[in-house]
């Protein structure tokens, strides 16, 4: 028989991580609401046209990353790379202006057609972040500060908010041109990668990891050195606020970010344990995304978190503040009879607010406990022929070692006596 494997570069998340991973959203959900961020969630394909327009067609997730298909009428659509573009095309779509709705964070699967490597998949998991209808610097420090508080809330340590401004389209161009006239001198020294974005989009450039090229690179032109009055004023601010707040960040002139709709404020949080793909999230302003997919001029910052590259950074260790599991209780039975005792039994602890689980495993009750200790039973209940005549019933605290033979009405109160009342 045929097996089948997932497909290269995506991942199985199963317990104990797939159990991590709904806590951290647990965890992120309470801080999203406390920032008044609100859920969104759109559909995970789209119109290709929306990422080619939004994202640009120059970059590398739309000229070689996207997963683009026919559907059946012929329209191309495009499973998500990312999620702003879909946000902002359903802010005004659904004219979330009018309704106040400004504060928006989303959770799921992107998806890029990448070489994979550890923390480069190509279904990975972002948790994003859109604020929409803010253009002054205090909501950059906002989203920023967003950004360090969930990763102090899960005791995330080692991280670095690398900031930079890309400017804007005026002063980008008069940039661009000058970078594009140092960078043609240097061709020779640079790689055939460098020498195609030279043409396409020479900001990318600069994003180079080649290590040949970064001595021709280290001295070009920076962007922050040109931008034009407002954008140096925005900069300056945002800069203000986050030290204001006692946010370290260091300046990388030469962060440019992988996608177009950039203005002004760009950032990205990074970690060297992540090794070369070293970013846990990245994001900055898109002042001009609204307008240019149909909306009103609404300017707007977010970022998104890659919750692979979060989870490796977390390791195995238990969240600060995370609890120990509920206790569990297990009930072991040795016959069938027994088992339709046990399966009444279970019903009716969890509706008393107790985890409980029926062992289905038949065998003597000494199998039964084995079984209720590899699954962390914190106490255990065992149903026997004995028991069931007697209607005594064997309650243990697996922890002392203590043993009751019980009524059956009576086991509820017992179970909180050791260990607490139920939720
Ligand atoms: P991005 O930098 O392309 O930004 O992605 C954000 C994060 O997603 C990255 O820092 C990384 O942690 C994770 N990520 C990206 N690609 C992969 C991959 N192939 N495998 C695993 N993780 C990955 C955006 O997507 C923007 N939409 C962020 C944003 C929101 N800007 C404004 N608002």
């Amino acid at each position: 028989m045929a097996t089948y494997k997932a497909p290269r570069g995506t991942n199985d998340f199963i317990p104990p991580q797939s159990e991590r991973m709904c806590v951290i959203l647990g965890r992120m959900r309470e801080l999203f609401d406390r920032y008044g961020f609100r859920p969104i969630e759109t559909p995970i394909f789209e119109e290709t046209e929306l990422f080619t327009r939004s994202v640009g067609e120059e970059t590398d997730i739309v000229s070689k990353e996207m997963y683009s298909f026919a559907d059946r009428k012929g329209r191309s659509l495009t499973l998500r790379p990312e999620g702003t573009a879909s946000v902002v095309r359903a802010y005004v779509q659904n004219n979330l202006d009018h309704l106040g709705l400004g504060r928006l964070y989303y959770v799921g699967p992107m998806f890029r057609y990448e070489r994979p490597q550890k923390g480069r998949y190509r279904q990975f998991f972002q948790v994003g972040v859109e604020f929409l209808g803010e253009s002054g610097p205090l909501a950059d420090v906002e989203v920023i500060d967003l950004f360090c508080h969930l990763a102090e809330s899960l005791g995330l340590e080692g991280l670095s908010v690398e900031l930079n401004s890309v400017g804007c389209p005026d002063c980008r161009d008069l940039y661009m041109q000058k970078l594009r006239r140092c960078l043609e001198e240097r061709k020779p020294l640079l790689c055939g990668d460098c020498n195609r974005r030279l043409e396409t989009n020479p900001l990318r450039v600069l994003d180079c990891k080649v290590p040949a090229c970064q001595d021709p690179l280290a001295d070009v032109p920076q962007i922050v050195d040109e931008l034009c009055g407002g954008c140096e004023e925005h900069f300056a601010e945002t800069r203000g606020g986050l030290e204001a707040l006692d946010i370290p960040y260091v300046l990388n002139p030469r962060l440019v970010r992988g996608l177009d709709y950039y203005t002004r404020t760009a950032f990205e949080v990074t970690c060297r344990r992540l090794g070369s793909q070293s970013a846990v999230g990245g994001g900055g302003r898109y002042d001009l995304l609204v307008e240019q997919l149909g909306g009103k001029p609404t300017p707007a910052i977010g970022f998104a978190i890659g919750l692979e590259r979060l989870l490796m950074l977390l390791g195995e260790e238990r969240l600060p503040g995370e609890g120990a599991a509920e206790p569990l209780v297990w009930v072991g039975t040795s016959t069938g009879e027994a088992r339709k005792a046990g399966a009444r039994l279970v019903h009716s602890l969890r509706r008393k607010g107790w985890r409980a689980q029926l062992g289905y495993g038949t065998g003597n009750l000494g199998k039964q406990m084995k079984l209720a200790n590899r699954n962390g039973a914190a106490a255990t209940i065992l149903l026997g022929e004995d028991e069931l005549s007697s209607g005594r019933i064997a309650v243990k605290h697996m922890a002392r070692g203590e043993q009751l033979d019980l009524g059956e009405n009576d086991i509820d109160s017992q179970l909180r006596q050791w260990f607490g009342d139920r939720p």
